[in-house]
Formats: C-alpha cells, sequence, structure tokens
C-alpha cells in the first residue's frame, strides 16, 4: 500500500483506469478530473493491470459515452464512465439497458445536483437518487480513502455479481477533498482479481464466432417473465459484494459492512445517513458516546440492492427512534428515498415499534456539520419530534427546519487548522493544493484540504481550509475555528468577516502593498484592527501583488504567499527544506508554462522570507473606530436583504422567505457588486487619443466607456473632455469604472493610438479618484449621437450595454459580443442560454449582468440546460410568434392575483399601454378586457382600461368584474 495525500477524484481514476481497458468519457463538473486524468493516464501509455493502456474515448454528450459503454459491454470490453448530475440523467436510458442485458460495469459518480430552479455544482445525492431505480448496484462512499477503496471494490463486485455498479462519493466535497490515504499498488490490485470472473463476462460477448442475438422487442405475453428473470442475480448480490468487501479488506485492512454501525451497543437513538454525511456522523456520535450518550449512526454503503436482512442486523434491539437523513429533495413524495427504504424495511421485518422521522440536509453543497447532526438527534429525542424536516437552512416559512443556533464544536487541538481567502484565478487553490500534498506526504502527518469557491472561474473569492496534524482527520466540513489565516486580497478586508472565528493567539497574513504603521493605520479597517489586537493575533503582512509584480507574475501572488506560510510553519518542516520542495512543485505545476514562469515563480518564492514583516501593533487597536470604510454602495432593498449577505459570505444565513419561490431574480443588480480595483486599471491619457471607441468595444466587462456630453453640460473637477470629432457642440470621453473593471488591460492592448492613450496603472491612488467621475458619466444626460452608424464599431460605443461587469475571467473572449449584442438589439431580447461559462458569467445569483435601458427594456434571460438550449430558444421564439399572432397574455396566478407578463412588465404595465390583451387565469379560461370589461371572447382591437382599484386580482374578483 501507498500512503499518499491525494484526491477523491484522483484515487478513483488511477484506480479505475487500472482495472479497465475501455474508459469512454464526457467530462461534467465535478467529476471531470476523474475524466481527464484517466485521458493523461492513456496518452502517457500507463498500462493497465492487463498490460496495456486503457483507451479512452470522449464523446459528444453523456447520452452518447453511455451509449458506447453499452455496446462495449456488450461485446465484452471492462468499460467505466465517470460523470454526475444532468450528466448521468442523460445515461439513464442506457443504464437500464446495462443492468437489464446484467453487463458489469462501473459508473463513478462525483453526486451533485440536478439542476431545478438553479443550477448547481455542488453535492447532494439528487443525481443518483433519480437512478436508483435503473438496476444498477449502487455502492456509496463517504471519505476520500473509501472512495478510493469502493472504487476496487466496484470493479471486482461488478465482475462477481454480473451487475453494473454506480460507485458515488459526494461532490467537490470528497471528490475534491485531499487528504492522507493509502492506496493499492499494482501488485496488490493485481493479486486481487478473479480472472474467471473476467472470462465469464468475455465469454458472453456479443460474436459472430458464437452468435446470439441480444435487446429483442418482446409483447406482454413474454416481457414481465423475462424482467423478473434477473431476480436471482439482485437476490445474491448483497453477499457477493459483502464478499468483494472482505477479499478487499484482505490487502488494504481496512473492512466495510454493507451497513456499518457505529455507537452504543445499546443505543436508543439512531441516524441513518450515507455519504460524507456519515463521517460527520460517526465524528458526532463518537464524542456523544464519549458522554454516555446512547446514540448511533448507520453508515450506508450498498444503498441497492437495499438489504433489508443486512440493515436490520446492524441495528441494536435497544433502539426505539430512527432519524434518516437524505440529501435529496423529492417534492410530492411521502418522504425521501432512503427514509421510505428504512421505513420499508422496519414494516417487513416487523420492527413497527421504531419511530422513524425524516429529514433533508445539505442540498446543493450545504454544509453539514456535528452542529446540524446534533440537532437531529435531539429532535428525535423531543416529544413531539419534526418530520420531514430540514437542517442546516431557516425554513421561516413552512417553519419545519431544526434549531441549529448554538453550535456544536470539537476540540481539534491534534490538527492545525489553515485558512486562505484567495481571488478566483490568483493561484492561491492551485498554490495550496501543492501545500497539502507536501504536508500530507511528511512522514506521521496526516493533512486535508477542501477548497471552497463558487461556479465562476476566476474573480469570486476562493477559501482554501487546511487541517494537519499527527491523527488522521476525518472532518468534511469547513474550518470555522482557525489557527491561522492568510488574506491574499487586501479588499477581502472589508468585503468579509475573515478574522471571525480565528482563535486567540492565531496568526493572521496579510498581503498589502502597505509597509509601516502609518500605512496600516490608514488602510485597515477598524473592524480588523480590533479583531487582530483583542484576540492577540500575531500579525504578519508580504506585499506578494507587489513582488509578483516585481518578477514578472502580474495578479499570481500565490507561490509569494505560500512560501510566507512555509515561514511561519517551521516546526513542521524547516524553511530551506520547504523552499526546496516547493521548488520541485513549481517545476512540475508550471511544466507546461515555460521555463520563464517556473524561473519567475522560482525568483517569488526567494523574495518571499526577506519581505515578510511581522507587525507590533498598538494594544490601542482594541478599541480602535479609525480606519478604512468600504467604498458606498447602493441601498436597495433587493441589495440590502439579499445581495449584500450573500456577497458578504453570509448566504447560508438567509432565510427561506428571502428567495421567489421560482428562483428568479431582478436583473441589473451586477452594478452594485463593485468587486473593489484590480491592481492595475486603464489611465486614459486624452491628448493621445483618436476617439476610435476600440477600447470600450474590446472591453468584455463593459468598464470603459465612451461618453458623449454637450458642450453646456457642467463637468466636474478632473472630468477631462476632448471636444468630439464629428459631433458639433459635444466632449468625449473615455472613462472606467475602477471597482468593477477587472484589469485584463486589453483595451490599453488594443489602443490604436501613435502614443497609447490608455496605460495600465497601479489603482491605489487613480481607483478612488475617477470613482466618482464614473458615477457623474453614467448619470450624467449624453448628448445626440446619432452621426454615427449604430451599427459600427464607433458608433454602437456610444449606446449603452445592457450586459455590465460580468465576472466572466479577466479578458474573457466571448462576453464583448454578447455586450455588443445588447447595444445593437437589447431592449428586445429574449435570450436561452446554454449551461457553461455563459450561464455563469450571465446568471450567478445573486448578481444579474443584464440590464436594462432607461425605459426599463432590456434582455430576459433564462437557462435551461447544457445541451437543449437550441431548442428551448425555438421554444421562446414559437411562444412569441403565437403571442404576436393572438395578441398578448397575461397570466393570473389565481389566489395570490400576481400577474405573469413574461417579459412585458407586469399587468399594471400592459393595462396602461392600451393594447389588445387577453387575460389568461389558472384553468386556461381567455378573458378580454373591453374598456374596462372583461368577457370571455376575444374581441379584435380591444383595449385594455380598467382599474384594479388597490384590489388584489383573484380568479373571483376578475370574474365579478367580467360580469360588471
Ligand atoms: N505562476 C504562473 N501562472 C500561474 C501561477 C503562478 N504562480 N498561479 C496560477 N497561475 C495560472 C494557472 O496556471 C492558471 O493558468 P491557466 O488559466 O492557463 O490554466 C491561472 O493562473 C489561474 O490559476 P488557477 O490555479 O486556476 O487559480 P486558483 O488557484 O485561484 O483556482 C479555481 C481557481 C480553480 C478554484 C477556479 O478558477 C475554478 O475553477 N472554479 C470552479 C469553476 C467551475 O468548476 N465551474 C463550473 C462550471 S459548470
Ligand atoms: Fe482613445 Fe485608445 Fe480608446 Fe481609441 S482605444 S478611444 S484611442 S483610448
Amino acid at each position: 500500500m501507498q500512503r499518499r495525500c491525494i484526491d477523491a477524484n484522483t484515487a478513483v481514476a488511477e484506480i479505475s483506469y487500472a482495472l479497465s481497458e475501455l474508459a469512454v468519457i464526457y467530462p461534467i463538473t465535478p467529476a471531470s478530473p476523474m475524466a481527464e486524468l484517466a485521458d493523461e493516464l492513456s496518452a502517457k501509455q500507463t498500462p493497465n493491470l492487463f498490460g496495456n493502456p486503457t483507451k479512452v474515448v470522449e464523446m459528444q454528450s453523456e447520452a452518447g459515452a453511455a451509449g458506447t459503454l453499452h455496446g462495449a459491454a456488450t461485446c465484452g470490453c471492462l468499460s467505466v464512465t465517470y460523470t454526475c448530475s444532468q450528466g448521468l440523467l442523460l445515461m439513464m436510458p442506457n443504464m437500464y439497458k446495462l443492468a437489464g442485458e446484467l453487463l458489469p460495469c462501473v459508473f463513478h459518480v462525483s453526486a451533485r445536483s440536478v439542476a431545478t430552479h438553479a443550477l448547481n455544482i455542488f453535492c447532494d445525492h439528487s443525481d443518483v437518487m433519480a437512478c436508483r431505480q435503473t438496476g444498477f448496484i449502487f455502492l456509496c462512499a463517504s471519505s476520500v480513502q473509501e472512495a478510493a477503496d469502493f472504487a476496487l471494490i466496484a470493479h471486482l463486485g461488478s465482475l462477481k455479481a454480473q451487475i453494473p455498479v454506480l460507485h458515488f462519493f459526494d461532490g467537490f466535497r470528497t471528490s475534491h477533498e485531499y487528504s492522507t490515504i493509502e492506496t493499492p499498488d499494482f501488485d496488490e490490485l493485481k493479486s486481487l482479481i478473479d480472472k474467471e470472473d473476467i472470462a465469464r463476462f468475455k465469454t458472453r460477448a456479443l460474436t459472430p464466432d458464437a452468435p446470439i442475438q441480444r435487446g429483442t422487442a418482446q409483447n406482454g405475453d413474454l416481457f414481465f417473465q423475462n424482467r423478473e428473470a434477473c431476480t436471482p442475480y439482485y437476490l445474491a448480490a448483497p453477499d457477493v459484494m459483502q464478499s468483494t468487501m472482505d477479499k478487499v479488506s484482505q490487502i488494504t485492512g481496512r473492512k466495510y459492512r454493507l451497513f456499518d454501525y457505529i455507537g452504543a451497543p445499546d443505543a436508543e437513538s439512531i441516524i441513518v445517513i450515507m455519504g460524507s454525511g456519515a463521517t460527520v456522523a460517526e465524528e458526532t456520535v463518537l464524542r456523544l458516546q464519549q458522554n454516555g450518550e446512547k446514540v448511533g449512526v448507520v453508515k450506508v454503503r450498498l444503498y441497492r440492492p437495499f438489504s433489508v436482512e443486512a440493515f436490520t442486523d446492524t441495528l441494536p434491539l435497544t433502539c426505539r427512534r430512527i432519524t434518516v437523513l437524505d440529501r435529496t429533495k423529492e417534492s410530492g413524495a411521502t418522504g425521501e428515498p432512503l427514509y421510505l427504504d428504512v421505513c420499508a424495511a422496519l414494516q417487513e421485518i416487523g420492527r413497527t415499534k421504531i419511530q422513524v422521522y425524516g429529514g433533508r440536509y445539505g442540498l446543493g453543497g450545504k454544509e453539514f456539520t456535528p452542529t446540524m447532526c446534533l440537532a437531529a438527534f435531539r429532535n428525535m429525542q423531543q416529544s413531539a419530534p419534526k418530520n420531514h424536516f430540514t437542517v442546516g437552512i431557516l425554513d421561516d416559512v413552512t417553519h419545519n427546519s431544526l434549531d441549529i443556533s448554538q453550535p456544536y464544536h470539537f476540540s481539534t487541538q491534534a490538527w492545525t487548522e489553515c485558512v486562505f481567502y484567495g481571488l478566483g484565478s490568483d493561484g492561491t487553490v492551485g498554490a495550496n493544493k501543492n501545500s497539502i500534498k507536501l504536508l500530507g506526504n511528511l512522514k506521521g502527518l496526516f493533512a486535508q484540504a477542501y477548497f471552497h469557491y463558487d461556479s465562476r472561474k476566476s474573480g469570486g473569492a476562493t477559501i482554501s481550509h487546511l487541517r494537519f496534524g499527527n491523527t488522521p482527520i476525518n472532518a468534511p466540513y469547513l474550518i470555522e475555528t482557525p489557527d491561522f489565516v492568510a488574506c491574499h486580497d487586501k479588499s477581502y478586508l472589508v468585503r468579509y468577516d475573515i478574522l471571525s472565528g480565528i482563535k486567540d493567539g492565531g496568526v493572521f497574513l496579510l498581503n498589502c502593498p502597505w509597509k509601516g504603521m502609518n500605512a496600516l493605520e490608514e488602510h485597515l479597517p477598524a473592524k480588523i484592527k480590533r479583531e487582530i489586537a483583542e484576540k492577540h493575533l500575531r500579525f504578519y503582512v508580504i506585499d506578494g501583488t507587489g513582488i509578483a509584480e516585481e518578477v514578472g507574475l502580474r495578479g499570481r501572488s500565490s507561490t509569494v504567499m505560500q512560501a510566507a506560510f512555509f515561514c511561519l510553519h517551521t516546526h513542521i518542516l524547516s524553511y530551506e527544506q520547504a523552499i526546496t520542495a516547493l521548488k520541485k512543485q513549481l517545476e512540475k505545476t508550471f511544466a507546461n508554462k515555460g521555463e520563464e514562469t517556473i524561473k519567475r515563480n522560482f525568483a517569488a518564492l526567494d523574495k518571499a522570507k526577506e519581505n515578510l514583516q511581522k507587525i507590533d501593533y498598538p494594544s490601542a487597536w482594541k478599541n480602535t473606530e479609525k480606519g478604512l470604510a468600504l467604498p458606498p454602495r447602493t441601498d436597495g432593498e433587493y441589495f440590502r436583504n439579499f445581495m449584500l449577505p450573500t456577497l458578504s459570505l453570509k448566504g447560508n444565513d438567509l432565510p427561506m422567505s428571502a428567495f421567489n419561490a421560482d428562483g428568479s431574480v431582478p436583473t441589473g443588480t451586477m452594478q452594485y457588486e463593485k468587486h473593489g480595483a484590480p491592481s492595475h486599471i486603464p489611465k486614459w491619457i486624452e491628448n493621445n487619443c483618436i476617439q476610435c471607441n476600440r477600447c470600450s468595444f474590446v472591453c468584455p466587462h463593459a468598464t470603459i466607456r465612451a461618453f458623449l456630453f454637450s458642450e453646456n453640460t457642467p463637468l466636474p473637477e478632473g472630468f477631462t473632455t476632448l471636444s468630439a470629432v464629428g459631433v458639433a457642440g459635444a466632449r468625449f470621453r473615455i472613462q472606467v469604472s475602477p471597482y468593477d473593471c477587472m484589469g485584463c488591460g486589453l483595451c490599453a492592448d488594443i489602443c490604436p493610438a501613435k502614443e497609447k492613450a490608455l496605460i495600465m496603472t497601479p489603482s491605489d491612488k487613480l481607483a478612488e479618484r475617477e470613482s466618482p467621475l464614473w458615477d457623474f458619466a453614467i448619470h450624467t444626460p449624453t448628448a445626440e449621437q446619432s452621426v454615427f452608424k449604430k451599427a459600427s464599431v464607433k458608433g454602437s460605443q456610444f449606446h449603452t450595454p445592457l450586459f455590465e461587469f460580468s465576472y466572466a475571467c479577466a479578458g474573457c473572449g466571448e462576453t464583448a459580443y454578447i455586450k455588443v449584442l445588447t447595444q445593437l438589439f437589447g431592449e428586445n431580447m429574449l435570450i436561452a442560454n446554454a449551461t457553461g461559462c455563459s450561464s455563469i458569467y450571465g446568471g450567478s445569483a445573486p448578481s444579474c449582468p443584464y440590464t436594462t435601458a432607461k425605459n426599463g427594456k432590456g434582455p430576459a434571460w433564462a437557462n435551461s440546460l447544457f445541451e437543449d438550449n437550441a431548442e428551448f430558444g425555438l421554444g421562446m421564439r414559437l411562444a412569441c410568434d403565437i403571442r404576436a399572432q393572438n395578441g398578448r397574455s397575461v397570466w393570473i396566478i389565481g389566489g395570490d392575483g400576481w400577474a405573469y407578463d413574461i417579459g412585458y412588465g407586469g399587468l399594471d404595465h400592459v393595462l396602461a399601454s392600451g393594447e389588445n390583451v387577453n387575460i389568461l387565469v389558472l384553468d386556461s379560461e381567455v378573458y378580454s378586457n373591453t374598456g374596462g370589461q372583461l368577457s370571455k371572447a376575444t374581441p379584435k382591437g380591444a383595449t385594455a382600461r380598467f382599474a384594479r382599484g388597490g384590489k388584489r386580482l383573484t380568479k373571483k374578483n376578475l370574474g365579478l368584474m367580467a360580469m360588471a
């Protein structure tokens, strides 16, 4: 066995590669790394256990991958695929076929939410649960180590049971968690292979040498009996999987049962759960047991076939109550899937006195912590427990969530816990992956790392959670009370509560350009100063951004910060040893970026120690009120109640009532984010400018714009302008929005002026100066510009973009096109967006980059799926055509009187327009509205005129109005 610090995706990919002849892939987050790694191993001609490189084939979709895999398995090829979420759902038809034809193969799934009211790339079990009826064996791992072990069990068990296996583990939470684990080496793997199982599978291969026919059509006389003929395989499968687990444990030493029970032998309250939540529950139970509590947890390993016998055998006879925690929601069902299975199992075995409660947790990657687990125990121990509850959110609508206001923390003294706040794509996550590999591979040290980030590829906050210590780490949840906090982006000081949990006497490392106390006094927010002093923090600063800039790595401060981290942890590894190891890692990490990049990173490493500065702050900081404040942002209701908490990383605290039930959000809200200025922003040198507007045209974020003002407009100080070329009596200006700019520099690159009219300049003072000028520019009426053709590079840029400040990667090559589309056609745009980058930067709640013109019109946007946006768009087109043909329709949702008038701004708006209107009530009755009279007919040319008179419109009063 090899001891290594790796993530579950890597462990599973390596093991499955070794055990397969063919991998058919179609990567999807967060399963992509498995497919990509298999591809990489194949490209390097790495031999599998059968002596050949595993063939990797990438298909056009998950449906294609499943179809190909089905064909391969039919013809006797040991096959594997990796997927999750919608991707898995697209594979379902073939899953039925594979199981129906008893074809062994393995699907490794990093379980992830299925898109409903919103896309979510994070973990829950809604994808796998949607496939539980396909006939696959379902094996669930609850940690990185288990994912490695179960990958092996899945491949061996599938061949023995002659049933395909779906092996799943929690997406991101387990798939992307780094942990010190053991993986079998090649010879050990080889020793586990049962050649007879493979031979049996191969002899069933479809071949013209011994032809048979498979997949026929059967009528009602035959289908049912034949469908049932597979039953013996399913009856045998639990034993087969158990014996496979036992066999694997002979080399790993780790024993698994189909259902593992942990807890008091005389437990009365038991939680049943699967996935990473089971590890949390196990740790919680062990702590509660130390206090003599009669509690236990059943970790579900083999979910399908669900062995009633194996399940009930694990339950202590003392069990009086069970809470089943499901990580999925099945709207309208009597309970979630695992809950129903447990109820049915207890019923079958006659243990009906046990009270069973169901609860949902962790949807869409929501944390599941010991506090939540404890709440589930306390709930079932009450006289009137909640059933079908939620835990982890505040349900102030149906009032069925559990109270988690009392935190339940374990003492974690055996581990050092570190949190790093990075800016998406500054390299912090990548650097911390390297750090944890370094630590986790040290003898006697156990390490764990989890990287918390959103679905944006760049610009969002990344938070790396690293734990290490001399005992194994079973804590699949975020660090709440770190010993060390590093802040890699100074703007976070005012935006996030980065020091709220840090332990007394902990270490705070800040990347900032401020050297010396005076600068720190000026720039640190008062709250940060107070926290530093109150918690007696050891406070260090380093100008990581400046050093990175100096060595030619603009925007990539992570290497400097990584070196500073090791400099502060020399009790684990001497600084020299750390630097030597980091250099080796850098060579590997950036091998594909060339020698120069590696050299620059080496230079960054070498400069870290001498620039790291310990700050001896005054104790008066404890009470200070002086310091930097957040640049002013809007104070609208939506911003205050919804956006601000989310942007401050406090979205978890939002109650259910804060959301629209259908998931819709208003547009035009990205302007409120103001993420803060990047290190450099463009400075306009007006005298060099030739007024071509190219800078504005190429800007992917709509943060630099061309303006024309009448020469009579009073201009604020510093708002320099040029006499506009081609428009008499007008002034021209290029203006940047400093706190929205991403600092990509495309504008300066494209500027064709002889002497550049835009120069990327340190933002510190410039941003402060430009911010009010931007506000002035966008709020001041502009001069007539119809002299320029709208459909020209120059002319288009005088039209306000209705797509702005998107969080696309700095310098994105797509968004400039979307922006110009909105400048040309924005007021009439209906967008059917495919899932992908454009749906992430175009529709990541809470902020929407699509906005409206002054008349309230603008792009209306919706996203269906990755693969169907053309069809989705066709539906929109057809609806528009039909509505145009039939007159506009208003849907009244009965009862609450809320009118949905897609794209037309509500009932009042339509009525005020005086147009021909149809009103459709719930049951599709069509009313027309003529001179304030409603009738069922749809007379041509009818005009809409009636007052709502402050009354709520309901079906009933609509009817009354119709009669009046
Ligand atoms: N020197 C040179 N280049 C460096 C560097 C250094 N010290 N540090 C980073 N870089 C480069 C990286 O190689 C990478 O280059 P590439 O874009 O050519 O690959 C780039 O800078 C960004 O680095 P990255 O490692 O991605 O940044 P990060 O550590 O901040 O991590 C992620 C950012 C990975 C968390 C984030 O970008 C991400 O992927 N989020 C998830 C998005 C997602 O999955 N969405 C789902 C859509 S359905
Ligand atoms: Fe002026 Fe350069 Fe912008 Fe053209 S690209 S408008 S020259 S700043």
